[in-house]
């Protein structure tokens, strides 16, 4: 058992532990809930600095096992208790609920569990929450030792309270739900079964491997009437009720007694479990469930020696993952962030896109057909064969005419009609996703892989006549000026330049009023050239010289018409409105200048050559970058203008209106890379990038350790105060533009190549990269302080030309020294 440290590093609210690759917090009093996600292969937790939060089963909306209540006072006040009761004192074991605080506390973070540490009045306690990889659980072991002289009696409670299932019903429908609560309680377990004598073959349950002396499952019975989670009248009472619920709602309560003597210790395991049961094994007998499945998991972690076993199986899973990539730098920050917190907030954003965080009450949107796609590039290194299925998974959703729904369910996997297609740059992202998991890869196997459209079981298309489709509808769909048509929206949801609102009781997003033929994109313009040219590479891959040759023409003919009707003068346009005109103009009186189109136009490489795009990057500068990241739009819009819909429903400075929206700042600084600016594009990550960010956290408010979405703009009230952490697609592009972009290496269809951009004052940097199945340490030197430039390569003390390790050459284990010359 370990006691709470303190650490010199230790900040107003914490500090990173990267040894252990671990956040610690040091009060409970974070300014938002700071969480962590535990699981990572459909069973889910989400956990707060206080034990705070909930778990699902694969979909947060249909399945979720545990109540949460979003929006609540005080804020965040449902989890996974344990209360401490001790000569009539009362605290948590994770320092809420209970107001009285106990004399010494932590929370630590770490890949994939939390730990809670607390001392009070002579006893310590160890609390740790994970989910065993593959299991269907979450495991709470908690250790109380006493740490005093004296002989201690302590009451343990634990808490929890179940959600009946659909989360959305499940907060809504209380005349149905009020009576449909069922629970069993057999040797101390507690089984939740609400509408397990109809249609579902699923139930619950919490266990704990002690003795109990009493148990709850009635709400309103533990906590007493018109009392909250923090004061439960039955832990003040020193003992359960035993209730049995019936309706109502539903909770899981033990009552264990331990008896400490001095220095003695005592480990309890808890295990909240989700099981499955075949349709004609569901009843033992008439009415009683059949448990065996529940039995078994309870008996995998009878002790802690089989606890430990699966911690320790889960510490060498996160490691194994994370060393496949791995750099040390002479920034420690830019270290911290890749190695460690970056990669792992990737996986959790692939897993959840935007569904359940503390923000995104996951009932609302299913999975993201642009934000999967823009997940899979910080993942495909780490599990690539997730990333085959989850791109085929999108395939399928995608229709004949090449469009896409723009979200699908991770339940049934079908494309969602109630919020449909017409997003216009969402079929594009399919090429990005689906070349860099080949590059990654070098697995072509994905693109003959039988995928229908639309859900088409039958379905005979192969995946890469999906991605032609994807490329034609961009081609088919284009407007006055021969951009693409930006139809409901682009990558920016709320630029709505067809919907024409009036009414507040519309969706911005699914209303449509302008025939849809005029309104132009230059985002997806440079998306199209930036992708249709690794769409031709691809073709060209496969032998497929006409195509690839027809596909050219169509990039250039869009360069062509980017640089005659997309340029303003000194920066990109943004696009034409259902009108006609400029949007993203200087003759425009706001939103005259936006970052997507900087962004996308200098990635793709237009105007390279002339130098518009050097003045574009540099507008950027002067118009959009402040110190807490670059704003998406200047001047901010102040009053709200139906032809630009929700983007001018914002108050200035926030989200999308003049907002600092983090997902696209790696855009800029991969544009930066390009342009051999590795200074800058340093600067812009780390202004946003949340290892840098330790002393303006009380400003930022949410968690140091993970992106968050939106950083509030210099028009803002609160400059610089971010929202929305976790699920983002900034985690991945940050990942994929400091990762292929400022270190510059990256993978290509014949192997790795080096292309750094880096400071000009790093005199080198290594990396330790596992690519396929070859194993590179790769040293990068920067003897000049050019930062960039041409790379000369030495593989195994030889000299190779160019600046690609040929992994058909290369496979096995090889070092590499990449020199930068001018
Ligand atoms: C949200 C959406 C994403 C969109 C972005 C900008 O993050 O999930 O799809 O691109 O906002 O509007
Ligand atoms: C809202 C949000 C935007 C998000 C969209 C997704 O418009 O402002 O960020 O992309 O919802 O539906």
């Amino acid at each position: 058992m370990i006691e709470p440290s303190t650490d010199t590093l230790n900040t107003e609210f914490g500090y990173f532990d990267d040894q252990q690759k671990e956040y610690v917090i040091s009060t409970p009093f974070t300014p938002t809930p700071w969480i962590n996600y535990l699981g990572n292969d459909g069973f889910y937790g989400l956990i707060s600095n206080t034990a705070g939060g909930y778990s699902f089963y694969q979909d947060p909306k249909f399945r979720r096992l545990t109540r949460y209540r979003y929006n609540s006072v005080p804020v965040d006040t449902s989890g996974r208790y344990f209360y401490l009761k001790c000569d009539d004192e009362i605290w948590s074991a994770s320092g809420r609920p209970v107001a009285n605080q106990p004399e010494k506390y932590q929370c630590r973070h770490g890949m994939g569990y939390s730990r809670f540490l607390v001392n009070h009045q002579g006893i310590n306690s160890e609390l740790t929450c994970f989910v065993p990889l593959g299991e269907k659980a979450e495991v709470h072991r908690l250790t109380l030792k006493n740490a005093g002289a004296r002989h201690r009696k302590i009451s343990l409670f634990s808490y929890i309270e179940w959600c009946l299932w659909n989360a959305e019903d499940d907060g809504t429908n209380f005349q149905r739900n009020l009576s449909t609560g069922e629970v069993e309680v057999e040797d101390g377990v507690i089984y939740h079964k609400t509408e397990y004598r109809e249609r579902r073959d699923h139930y619950a349950f919490y266990s704990v491997n002690q003795p109990i002396s009493g148990f709850d499952t009635d709400r309103d019975s533990f906590l007493g009437p018109y009392r909250g989670v923090e004061k439960p009248l039955c832990v003040e009472q020193g003992q359960s009720t035993n209730s049995h619920a019936h309706g109502w709602s539903p909770i899981a309560s033990h009552h264990v007694e331990v008896e400490l003597a001095p220095g003695e210790e005592q480990t309890l395991v808890f295990v909240l479990g989700y099981c499955e049961v075949e349709k004609s094994q569901k009843w033992q007998s008439p009415g009683v469930i059949n448990k065996t499945p529940a039995q078994e998991l309870i008996k995998r972690y009878a002790d802690n020696h089989s606890v430990q076993q699966a911690l320790d199986n889960l510490a060498t899973h996160w490691d194994k993952l994370l060393s496949k990539f791995q750099i040390n730098s002479p920034d420690r920050k830019f270290n911290r962030s890749l190695n460690i917190w970056n990669q792992y907030q990737n996986m959790v954003t692939f897993n959840l896109s935007r569904s359940a965080s503390f923000y995104e009450s996951g009932i609302g949107r299913g999975m993201g057909f642009r934000d999967s796609n823009q997940d899979t590039i910080g993942f495909a290194h780490m599990v690539p064969d997730k990333v085959k299925e989850r791109i085929l998974d999108l395939s399928a959703t995608q229709k004949s005419d090449g469009s896409a729904y723009h979200q699908y369910q991770p339940l049934t996997k079908k494309g969602n009609a109630n919020i449909g297609g017409n997003f216009n740059d969402d079929p594009m992202w399919m090429v990005l996703s689906t070349v860099n998991y080949i590059k990654e890869t070098g697995d072509f196997s994905i693109l003959t892989e039988k995928v229908g459209f639309d859900g088409d079981e039958s379905g005979e298309p192969d995946h890469f006549e999906h991605l032609k489709r994807a490329f034609e509808h961009v081609v088919k769909n284009l407007g006055p000026h021969g951009l693409p048509l930006i139809g409901r929206a682009d990558w920016n949801d709320c630029l709505n330049l067809n919907c024409f609102s009036e009414d507040p009781n519309e969706s911005y997003q699914t209303t449509q009023r302008g025939k849809s033929d005029i309104a132009e994109s230059l985002m997806i313009a440079g998306q199209f050239v930036l992708y249709g040219q690794d769409f031709v590479q691809l073709c060209l891959q496969l032998g497929k010289a006409e195509l690839a040759h027809y596909a050219q023409k169509q990039v250039d003919a869009m360069r062509d018409a980017v640089l005659k009707h997309g340029w303003d003068g000194e920066w990109f346009l943004r696009a034409y409105n259902a009108k006609g005109e400029k949007i993203g103009s200087h003759e425009n009186k706001e939103g005259q200048i936006f970052i997507e189109s900087q962004g996308f136009c200098v990635m793709a490489g237009i105007g390279m050559q002339d130098g518009k795009a050097r003045r574009a990057l540099d507008s950027v500068a002067k118009r959009l970058a402040t110190p807490h990241g670059i704003m998406l739009n200047q001047p901010a819009f102040n009053e709200y203008d139906k032809y630009l819909g929700e983007i001018s429903s914002y108050p200035p400075g926030y989200k999308e209106n003049a907002g600092i929206f983090c997902h696209n700042n790696p855009w800029i600084m991969v544009a930066e890379a390009m342009l051999g600016r590795g200074d800058k594009a340093l600067e812009y990550f780390a202004s946003i990038s949340p290892a840098y960010l330790q002393d303006v956290k009380s400003l930022h408010k949410t968690e140091p350790y993970v992106y968050s979405q939106m950083i509030a703009g210099s028009d803002a009230a609160t400059p610089g105060q971010a929202k929305n952490s976790w699920l983002t697609g900034t985690a991945a592009w940050c990942y994929y533009a400091a990762s292929q972009f400022i270190l510059g290496i990256k993978p290509d269809y014949a192997g790795l190549t080096i292309v750094p951009c880096i400071p000009a004052d790093w005199p080198s940097f290594a990396v330790s990269r596992r690519f396929r199945d070859a194993h590179y340490s790769i040293e990068v030197r920067n003897p000049d302080g050019l930062g960039s430039g041409k790379v000369q390569l030495e593989i195994d003390g030889k000299n190779v030309q160019g600046n690609l390790i040929d992994y058909s050459q290369f496979n096995g284990e090889h070092h590499v020294i990449a020199t930068i010359v001018s």
